[in-house]
């Protein structure tokens, strides 16, 4: 097997195959991403005319530094195209999200794009979801509250408020990340539902039935593509 990071730039610079000078679409967030930045900035060396809408400051910072034009979701009314990361995906396109604490705007980008490809090195394709712990966006305000709540309605094996050295880790909306340890999860949508109903819930790391495609590379550094 390739390096991890091979693979991911393998899958990353395949994906900027899909954009052609001119045109608007939405980056996701992540080290998958960084290499299909690197790819359109091989292609497109004076710039192409741009346009993205980031799903965080941190992709926004890289954008900016491509010389691309940086929009936000507001300013635009749909996206024909988003290209992220993922944790987890499993055979049907369900997803685990949230790793780099992008999940809030990547699934409200995600949820504005005509369609959503996912990049990703075979480690994160799974038969079920579930190993990765899913993060979940809650707003600071009583977290607690909903750290008991999740421990006590799901019986998970641990829930761990994400931290950046000694603070808590917090999100470019101002929110907090618990990482859920649920195990293998069965039916992701009924999850999410379930975990979207507990107040202050902002929003869960599960995007079922969002991708319209996943680009991944193989342990032998080939590439694959599948569609959903
Ligand atoms: C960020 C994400 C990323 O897409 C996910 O964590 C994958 O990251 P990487 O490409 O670095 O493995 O969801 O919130």
């Amino acid at each position: 097997m390739l390096p991890t990071e091979r693979l991911k730039e393998k899958a990353g610079r395949q994906a900027a195959k899909l954009i052609s000078p001119g045109m608007t679409f939405g980056l996701g967030t992540g080290s998958t991403v960084k290499w299909l930045i690197e790819e359109l900035q091989d292609r497109f060396p004076k710039n192409a005319n741009l346009t993205v809408v980031p799903t965080s400051e941190q992709s926004a910072r890289l954008a900016r530094q491509a010389g691309w034009q940086v929009k936000e979701l507001n300013e635009v009314e749909r996206l024909e195209l988003t290209i992220d990361g993922a944790d987890e995906a499993d055979p049907s396109g369900n997803l685990i999200k949230g790793g780099g604490g992008a999940l809030l705007r990547e699934k409200l980008v995600a949820a504005a794009s005509d369609k959503l490809v996912i990049i990703a090195d075979p480690t994160k394709l799974v038969e079920k979801l579930g190993k990765f712990p899913l993060p979940v966006e809650v707003i600071p305000f009583g977290y607690r509250q909903v750290q008991r709540k999740i421990t006590e309605q799901f019986g998970v094996a641990g829930i761990q408020l994400r931290r950046k050295g000694e603070e808590p880790f917090v999100t470019d909306s101002g929110n907090f990340i618990l990482d859920v340890e649920f195990g293998v999860i069965d039916d992701p949508a009924a999850l999410d539902k379930a975990l979207q109903i507990i107040p202050g819930v902002v929003e869960t790391g599960l995007f079922v039935g969002m991708a319209h495609a996943l680009i991944h590379t193989r342990p032998d550094g080939g590439i694959s593509e599948k569609s959903f």
